[in-house]
């Protein structure tokens, strides 16, 4: 660990040692540890497909077929991973924080409620789930490949993922309990996203906006830096458990 890391490392620890309540925004880098690939891969592709025909409404209304398969194989690949020592590390804030404390991701591969997190706030939805587009009913169907598409149990309607693709609204209880933690805390952690997509990343300025101190957790500089007082650069499932380790946690 270089000098410098170590001074930002004791700096994130004091700034934790001294809030009462903490918000943190997850994305996918808190999962890259647990071998879940990141969104923004250099080829511009997700998991080989264009994010325009797997993640927008336009691409499931052309071809429906083609994305209820890719959240299949999205399932299945999320049932052979395990959560790693960052997903462990806000778990542990949780417990340190209480209802302290919020945790909001864009990611919906639920690993944060594997590790122990209780209350997370999901985005973006949650890969487990089917919504009907005739009832609207949701459904847990944990993470088995669900075959081709069936209709919905309740009403026979066509069933879809619950996920919020681009081009759509956040749930908008599930954004203003993010809002209101990101205006209320000392403390925000950044972990783990490029900060580029909206309104999750606005969830940064709001925070900044109402004083609290931004901790940034990423590989490298991102969108978020600009806000952040003290920045630690490196895999998150590295980082996270040395600053929790300081706190005594
Ligand atoms: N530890 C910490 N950070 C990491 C690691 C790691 N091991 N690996 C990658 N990162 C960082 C990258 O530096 C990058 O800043 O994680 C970030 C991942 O960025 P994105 O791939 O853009 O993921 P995210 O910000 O979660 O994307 C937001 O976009 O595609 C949509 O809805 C989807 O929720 C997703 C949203």
């Amino acid at each position: 660990m270089s000098d410098e890391f170590d001074d930002a490392a004791g700096e994130a620890a004091d700034m934790l040692r001294g809030a009462t309540r903490v918000a943190v925004l997850t994305g996918a880098g808190v999962s890259a540890d647990s071998g879940v690939p990141t969104f923004r891969a250099s080829d511009g592709l997700w998991e080989g497909h264009r994010i325009e025909d797997v993640a927008t409404p336009s691409g499931f209304a052309r071809d429906p077929d083609l994305v209820w398969e890719f959240y299949n194989q999205r399932r299945v690949n999320i049932a052979k991973v395990t959560p790693n020592p960052g997903h462990d590390a806000l778990a542990a804030l949780e417990r340190h924080y209480g209802d302290g404390f919020t945790l909001a991701t864009q990611n919906v591969d639920g690993l944060h409620q594997i590790a122990g997190s209780q209350r997370v706030l999901e985005l973006h939805g949650c890969l487990r789930q089917t919504r009907c587009l005739g009832c609207e009913a949701v459904e847990d169907r944990g993470l088995n490949h669900l075959g081709a598409r069936p209709l919905c149990p309740a009403c026979g309607g066509r069933l879809r993922p619950n996920i919020v693709w681009f081009h759509e609204s956040l749930p908008p209880d599930v954004l203003g309990a993010a809002e209101d933690a990101a205006a209320a805390c000392d403390v925000f952690l950044v972990v783990g996203t490029s900060a580029v997509v909206f309104p999750a990343a606005g969830l940064i300025p709001v925070a900044r906006a109402n004083g609290a101190t931004v901790i940034e957790f990423n590989l490298t500089r991102t969108d978020a830096s600009s806000y952040a007082d003290v920045g630690l650069y490196g895999r998150s499932g590295d980082t996270l458990p040395l600053v929790v380790r300081r706190l005594g946690l």
